[in-house]
């Protein structure tokens, strides 16, 4: 078993569910209390063993990449005025992991933005975080994964229960238990009605996934909604790979909307986090 040792962020998002705040500010830099989200899932990916960060974004996302790029100008001004609490907030940012970022050149589906990280992944497996997914977990949800992925090798979906009603929202599995929480993947289809779930068990914004992935992208045609699915890259998969599925501990928040991103700060605040 390979250790999986870099994680590829997907911000390419144009945020749609978030407009119009997000025609100029990605969603991904909104705040949670006093951090934007990404700094959240930079900290889960870190806390999980991860030291090697790839973000995809697009033009206009470029905000995301500021965050954790030194900034020579603000520590000399933090370091005339004596803020030495700031300064060292400041410069940790840069040094929270080792960063690259690649552009989707344009906006074709998941699938493809995960596609453009090739070169930057190399021959080795990979965590995929969509980044609208926080989890609140005591256990970072992505070391939960990897340590499903330790048992089971393989590629390794996160899912969770989710209403009938709402399958439409998610990639949905279809899958035999092996162990409790974790699943053997037979197959999966991309946001299905509920008449045509094979269950309901839908994946949430987290992927461990073999550098096969890469050729399997290339092969899949556009389906659900025209766009280049990486739900349809991992059927692919499934011919030639195990593919197993876990649930988590934890609570997920969707904050790419404002309810969701409400919700999580409300919780947040009650923690006092
Ligand atoms: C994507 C995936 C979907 C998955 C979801 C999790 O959809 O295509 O299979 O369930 O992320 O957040 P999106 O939310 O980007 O439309």
């Amino acid at each position: 078993m390979t250790h999986v040792k870099k994680a590829v962020i997907v911000a390419a998002g144009a945020g749609t569910r978030f407009l119009p705040i997000t025609k100029s500010v990605p969603k991904e830099m909104l705040p949670l209390l006093s951090k934007p989200l990404i700094h959240y899932n930079v900290e889960e990916i870190t806390s999980s063993g991860i030291k090697d960060i790839v973000f995809i974004i697009a033009r206009g996302k470029e905000a995301i990449v500021d965050y954790f790029t030194p900034a020579p100008a603000l520590e000399t001004f933090l370091v005339a005025k004596g803020d030495a609490a700031n300064l060292r907030q400041i410069r940790a940012l840069p040094k929270m992991a080792h960063f690259s970022s690649v552009y989707q050149s344009a906006p074709l589906g998941l699938g493809h933005a995960v596609g453009t990280a090739k070169d930057a992944v190399g021959d080795e497996p990979f965590a995929v975080i969509l980044p609208d997914d926080i989890v609140d977990s005591e256990v970072p949800v992505l070391k939960q994964m990897l340590e499903v992925y330790k048992k089971h090798p393989g590629n390794i979906l996160l899912v969770e229960k989710c209403l009938p009603e709402h399958t439409c929202r998610y990639g949905i599995i279809d899958a035999e238990t092996v162990a409790p929480g974790v699943y053997k993947v037979k197959d999966l289809v991309e946001k299905p009605k509920s008449e045509d779930a094979p269950s309901n068990l839908g994946i949430v914004g987290r992927y461990i996934l073999m550098p096969e992935i890469f050729d399997a992208i290339a092969a899949t045609k556009p389906g659900k909604g025209g766009e280049i699915q990486l739900t349809d890259a991992i059927r692919i998969i499934l011919e030639t790979q195990p593919v197993y599925a876990c649930e988590f501990e934890g609570t997920r928040y969707d904050t790419g909307n404002p309810e969701g991103w409400l919700k999580a700060n409300v919780a947040w605040a009650a923690k006092g986090k």
